[in-house]
């Protein structure tokens, strides 16, 4: 860590736990890359005390923090204005501390298109399956929808998949059980579910009747590369892995917060990534 003026920039990521967020690690390597004088600090803050930390944040002079689990609920509600993307979505993970208010935005959706876009896949090639309908489906339909595709969603239990049809009237819906066999008219199908990350069971998907020019995404890494991409891959489609997505998204609060745009590069990714072996 670099040697701090008294005039340093502050950020860091709110969350509880927050021992396992790699935001950290992001954020470090770009303010050392571009030789910034600030800091990004992992702040553990429990549930009861998100309101009254969020006040001390602002009062020490912060910049802004990325909110995290299980916070993203009160963080939508502490915000003095959200953009047009967090309402629609309906979480923010970022938020702004500027001439004394509180701005949110959601990065998941912009990081998860840059993702997309640079593993060489066009989100609005064609339609789109996403597997899933929690807090991180919402982006990703809230993404595609923006970017111009044809959405439809497939979710175990059918009442959430109905509610986020509630909240994106334009969206289709695919039977969880009928997820394998859609796959034949869709170009693009992305896991948002918990399945496949370490600890929890195996993504279930048979790709035997996707086109070849179907691409495969995964939200979900850790590991690194889900069975589901492992699949996608042997099958020679294209993926793009959940790491990009996590890069992607840093982006923006780091723009906003220390003023410059960083860039994603290879070494960024390995030197994220090794800290994802084994996690
Ligand atoms: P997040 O906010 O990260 O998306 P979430 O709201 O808990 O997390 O959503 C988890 C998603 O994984 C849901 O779509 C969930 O399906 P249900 O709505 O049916 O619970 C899905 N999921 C988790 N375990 C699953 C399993 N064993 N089989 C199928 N889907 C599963």
């Amino acid at each position: 860590m670099p040697i701090l003026s008294g005039q340093a920039t502050l950020a860091g990521v709110v969350g509880w736990p927050v021992g396992h967020s790699r935001s950290p690690r992001i954020h470090g390597y770009w303010l050392d890359r571009y030789g910034i004088d600030g800091a990004y600090l992992p702040l553990p803050v429990r549930p009861a005390e998100f309101i009254r930390a969020l006040a001390g944040l602002r009062a020490c002079g912060f910049a802004g923090v990325n909110v995290t689990l299980p916070h993203k609920l009160a963080a939508f509600a502490a915000c003095d204005s959200v953009d047009e993307l967090g309402a629609r979505v309906g979480a923010v993970n970022t938020l702004v501390f500027r001439d004394g208010r509180v701005t949110g935005t959601n990065t998941d959706c912009f990081g998860f298109v840059e993702g997309l876009q640079n593993a060489g896949i066009d989100p609005a090639a064609g339609p789109a399956l996403v597997l899933g309908a929690g807090g991180a489906a919402r982006a990703v339909v809230a993404a595609l929808l923006d970017a111009g595709a044809e959405v439809s969603v497939a979710n175990r239990t059918e009442a959430r998949a109905a509610a986020l049809r509630n909240d994106f009237p334009t969206i289709g819906q695919v039977v969880w059980e009928r997820r394998a066999a859609a796959l034949a008219d869709v170009a693009l199908v992305v896991n948002t579910t918990s399945l496949g990350m370490a600890g929890q069971p195996p993504l279930d998907l048979d790709l035997s009747r996707a086109g070849r020019h179907l691409a495969v995404a995964d939200i979900v890494y850790t590991p690194l590369e889900t069975g589901l991409l492992r699949g996608a891959r042997a099958a020679g489609l294209r993926t793009a892995d959940g790491l990009s997505m996590l890069l992607h998204q840093a982006r923006p609060g780091f723009a906003a917060w220390f003023g410059v745009e960083p860039t994603v590069d290879a070494e960024l990714r390995a030197f994220v990534a090794a800290d994802l072996v084994g996690a």
